[in-house]
């Protein structure tokens, strides 16, 4: 199916990303002192199918907040962008969003997706180029939060322009998210390029907590998916009915936090290694931090960008960034 796939793509890349092994991740998590589970493990099939869902509630105001940023905007995005752009989007799942930018660009060089997730990634990228027959659509199957390397933009004659959407940069550590950027910045130095960047900002901590914790539990079934994977992909045996899904804005930290709390005394078995759970004890799965303008202006300075243009919802929910490298 792949390579019938791959044939409608301009080229297609394979880093062939080392994948974290899920099994022992979990063991190491679950034995440190503060129990964790790494985010990137939500999304399995379900995981993502869950995450779609979330992008859908009425509660979770980013995606939304976002799309009609790019919509309401596209003319004087795209101004920005230029027409003779190369679109390089980091993440790029369904590679959904970054359509509004192509109907809204006159003619855009071209579209490298980079993703870790390869049959997804080529999918989409296939769906794409038939959508856009004119299109040079390329895939790149790598891991970017662990390096940049670009293959596919090396015959591109355009202006490489970054797309990196739906705030997932609130999900590394601020120190992280300074490396992460630094990296694309000295990328897009070489070529003059830009980043358009999505950022959720610091709110109203009721909304916040709504988002995270919606009415309709699908924000913890995505959570305790990750122990649905646990048991289905290495035999761990988790009780599903032993703990439920907790999800707050911290304050002090500027980031919402999801944990999965045990709701009684119990043990599980993995790979021979058991673990205890006290009641109430907690797994923290996810951070998401959220931003003031001000202190993104300051992690986008520490990178190397200087922030060029803005776009921010009359209720202040979410900003769109177009900074170029300093
Ligand atoms: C992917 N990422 C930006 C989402 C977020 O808002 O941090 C993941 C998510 N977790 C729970 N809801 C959404």
């Amino acid at each position: 199916m792949n390579s019938r796939l791959i044939d409608k793509l301009a080229t297609f890349y394979d880093l062939e990303p080392e994948i974290e092994d899920f099994g022992e991740a979990v063991v190491k998590g679950l034995s440190s002192e503060h129990k964790t589970l790494p985010c990137k493990f939500f999304y399995d099939l379900r995981g993502s199918q869950l995450f779609d869902e979330i992008c859908e509630l009425e509660e979770y105001y980013v995606t939304r907040t976002e799309v009609n940023l790019l919509k309401e905007n596209a003319a004087e995005i795209s101004q920005c962008l230029g027409d003779n752009c190369h679109l390089v989007e980091f993440g790029s799942g369904s590679s959904t969003k970054v359509r509004i930018l192509l109907d809204a660009l006159q003619q855009a060089a071209g579209y490298t997706a980079i993703d870790i997730s390869r049959d997804h990634l080529i999918a989409s990228c296939a769906e794409l180029a038939e959508s856009y027959p004119g299109l040079a659509v390329s895939a790149v199957c790598t891991d970017y939060s662990e390096a940049l390397e670009i293959p596919a933009l090396g015959s591109s004659s355009g202006r490489p322009v970054a797309f990196f959407p739906g705030s997932s940069l609130g999900n590394f550590d601020a120190k992280d998210a300074i490396v992460f950027l630094g990296r694309v910045a000295a990328f897009l130095s070489q070529s003059g390029g830009g980043l358009l960047i999505g950022v959720d900002l610091k709110k109203d901590e009721a909304i916040l907590n709504a988002a995270y914790d919606d009415a309709k539990g699908v924000t913890a079934a995505f959570n305790l998916n990750l122990l649905v994977r646990a048991n289905a992909e290495i035999d761990a045996g988790f009780d599903l009915s032993g703990f439920r899904h907790k999800a707050f804005y911290n304050a002090d930290i500027g980031r919402v936090e999801m944990h999965l709390v045990s709701t009684k005394k119990q043990s599980v078995t993995i790979d021979g290694k058991t673990i205890d759970f006290e009641p109430e004890e907690r797994i923290h799965t996810e951070n998401s931090y959220k931003y003031s303008l001000n202190q993104f202006a300051g992690i986008c300075q520490e990178a190397g960008f200087i922030s060029s243009k803005l776009w921010c919802d009359a209720d202040q929910l979410f900003s769109v960034h177009y900074l170029e490298t300093a």
